[in-house]
């Protein structure tokens, strides 16, 4: 399988809501673990996180370990960090009311990301970036919030380019008059050194992203067919921002076949396979890995262990 071979430093997991992208990246990132001698880093960006719940194990915006997996740690991105308590470029409120005003000018002309979905989306970069961790495992939200999350690093780069180009214009001047009005020059230089970090930082992950060598989006859905349809819109959006998507997980699938015969399992596992069927001529060239509905919900590390085995391994499915 791919996913395991290719070592990608970075593994997006989406789809809409409930199809199952918190059990697959969990489980995902637990096989990857137990295939490394180096450190692999789960972070869930949902702000409903359900990773602890799938864990059973509650984690913070703290990377931590997971009980009983070596070599694979956890941490769920916090979307209440307000600009006031993340490492910011500002540390002056002055300064935050002017990323704030230009970030809102910005807002203004198009659906620009606020300033503090802007310094989460760094402070989740910040630790994905860590070349510590051979692969980071993201196990995402549902498809629209996820699909503007892929695009702040580019929002970003203007919003910071922006700022950047105006500091160059205020400089001299406020080199001539801060002292006059009381502002330390020091201050300044060093919040627009922040700046063009932040800057670097984000054409850097943009670039990483955008490397098919590097990363790629597992995109999963069930066979019905608003998921499909928000497949194939996930699949045109991730082409048209140069984001790789080469497999897609059909999940829930029902693997009835001669175990029952009632009109519910014929019904629905017939309405499956046809839609099945569709994905298999639309996805050719995709790798698609069926999944099947399990009896129970799949909770807790053994499970997910079990979860991710069949994952890479494979599972027959009945006529
Ligand atoms: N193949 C499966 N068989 C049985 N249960 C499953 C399967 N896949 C997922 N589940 C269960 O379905 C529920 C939803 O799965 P999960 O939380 O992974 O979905 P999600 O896409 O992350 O949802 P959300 O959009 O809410 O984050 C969980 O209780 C999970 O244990
Ligand atoms: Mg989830
Ligand atoms: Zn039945």
């Amino acid at each position: 399988m791919n996913l395991l071979t290719n070592k990608y430093r970075y593994i997006f997991v989406g789809g809409k809501g409930g199809v199952g992208k918190t059990t697959n990246s969990c489980s995902l990132a637990v096989q990857l673990a137990s295939r490394t001698s180096s450190k692999i880093l789960l972070i869930s960006t949902d702000p409903a996180h359900n990773v602890s719940d799938a864990f059973g194990q509650q984690f913070s915006s703290d990377i931590q370990p997971v009980n009983n997996v070596p070599n694979l740690f956890a941490v769920e991105m916090d979307p209440s960090q307000k600009l006031n308590n993340v490492e910011k470029p500002a540390e002056d409120s002055k300064f935050s009311a002017m990323f704030e005003q230009i970030s809102s000018l910005m807002k203004n002309v198009s659906s620009f990301p606020g300033i503090d979905e802007i310094m989460n989306f760094m402070v989740v970069m910040k630790l994905a970036m860590n070349d510590e961790y051979e692969t980071v495992v993201f196990d995402t939200a549902p498809t629209g919030h996820t699909m503007r999350f892929l695009e702040i690093p580019r929002m970003a780069q203007k919003l910071f380019q922006t700022i950047d180009g105006i500091w160059a214009q205020v400089q001299p001047m406020m080199q001539m008059m801060g002292p006059m009005m009381g502002v330390e020059m020091g201050d300044m230089d060093g919040t627009f050194n922040t700046v063009k970090e932040n800057l670097k930082l984000c054409a850097k992950v943009q670039e990483r992203f955008e490397d098919p060598a590097q990363t790629t989006f597992v995109c999963v859905c069930i066979p019905e067919f608003l998921s499909l349809y928000e497949t194939e819109r996930l699949v045109q959006h991730l082409a048209r921002i140069n984001i790789d998507c080469n497999t897609i997980i059909i999940n829930q699938v029902l693997n009835v076949g001669s175990k029952c015969s009632c009109q519910l399992c014929k019904a629905r596992s017939n309405m499956q396979k046809k839609y099945i069927k569709q994905m298999e001529e639309l996805y050719d060239d995709f790798q698609l890995i069926k999944m099947p509905m399990l009896e129970k919900e799949v909770r807790g590390s053994t499970d997910l262990k079990g979860f991710g085995d069949m994952l890479i391994n494979g599972v027959k499915f009945e006529k």
